[in-house]
């Protein structure tokens, strides 16, 4: 059992939890994620650690609430227990000084480019960063990302805070002054689809983390499977971070949504349940 230490409301539908997971908080690297479990009969949900703290033994993540099991989690308190966490799991950033490099965050995807743009200001590279939302009340972390980067740009689509623009804006302002060695995006699949075709256009390497659907996460169900360079790749052991310019971002969407009724279905009832319908 894994207790709940601290819950914090980050913005409109996205939560953070530490949870005490010395085992899982002591072997972290930036880009590994956790599946966990809420209660025995839960379904498994694959979540990015957002942050670590190997000495105390504390794991972050930082959830958004979409679906059944997401605004299940997200009604935990603190002090409650989540009854399976496993992890770290996927392969870890490739973390070394490549010089000027942008780490671009959509949405909840900021939560987890932050470990990684830490790691890559912590060796060294010149880091911009660029976090976007919809609006201002889905912003969260904004000094946190400050203290990591060398420069910060915040960007809102309705304009309510920051900057009036798509990240794929100031990104391309940043390609088009040169010398960019490296970008790193996550956040929603069509976030990361045009992030990919703007870097592109300025032969940059481009590293994205995929949230396809998982089921087991070992590698043996297949249900994570995603198309890299023409190769299919599971994303739970090749991944969740791949070369952007190479994966079909399409399929990934299309694999996103094979299960609608299914997920309405299952709210549906957990609204039920819970009285709020
Ligand atoms: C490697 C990885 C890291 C992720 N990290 C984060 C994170 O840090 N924070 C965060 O908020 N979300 C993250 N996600 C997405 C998160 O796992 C899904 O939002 C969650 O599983 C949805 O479950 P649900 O029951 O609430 O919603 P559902 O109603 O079941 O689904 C809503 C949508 O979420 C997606 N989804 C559903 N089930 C899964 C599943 N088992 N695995 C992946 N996606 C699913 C589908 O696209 C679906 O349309 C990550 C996904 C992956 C693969
Ligand atoms: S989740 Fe089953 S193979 Fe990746």
């Amino acid at each position: 059992m894994f207790k709940i230490l601290r819950k914090q409301e980050l913005s409109e539908n996205i939560t953070l939890f530490d949870i005490d997971a010395k085992d899982i908080a002591r072997k972290a690297e930036p880009g590994n994620f956790i599946l966990l479990k809420i209660h025995e009969q839960g379904e498994r949900i694959p979540l990015t650690i957002a942050d670590f703290d190997r000495e105390k033994g504390i794991l972050t993540i930082v959830l958004q609430k979409v679906g059944k099991t997401t605004h299940q989690l997200g009604a935990l308190h603190e002090g409650d227990f989540i009854s399976d966490v496993i992890g770290p799991l996927g392969i870890s950033s490739h973390i070394e000084n490549f010089g000027k490099v942008v780490c671009v965050g959509g949405g909840v995807g900021i939560a987890p480019v932050y470990p990684i743009t830490r790691a890559l200001k912590e060796a060294g590279n010149k880091v911009f960063s660029i976090i976007g939302a919809r609006t201002k009340s889905l912003l969260f972390w904004e000094e946190k990302m400050r203290n990591v980067s060398d420069e910060l740009i915040v960007t809102t689509d309705d304009g309510s805070y920051g900057r009036k623009a798509l990240v794929t804006v100031p990104l391309e302002e940043l390609l088009k002054d040169g010398n960019i060695n490296l970008v790193v995006a996550i956040g929603p699949a069509i976030m990361m689809k045009f992030v990919c075709k703007t870097t592109e256009k300025y032969n940059v390497k481009t590293v994205v983390s995929l949230n396809s659907i998982m089921i087991d996460g070992t590698g043996m169900c297949g249900g994570c499977r995603v198309e890299v360079g023409g190769e299919t790749k599971f994303c739970c052991v090749d991944g969740p971070e791949f070369d952007g310019h190479k994966v079909d971002f399409d399929l990934l969407m299309a694999r996103q949504r094979m299960y609608p009724e299914e997920e309405k279905i299952a709210m549906e009832r957990y609204k039920e349940k819970m009285g709020t319908k």
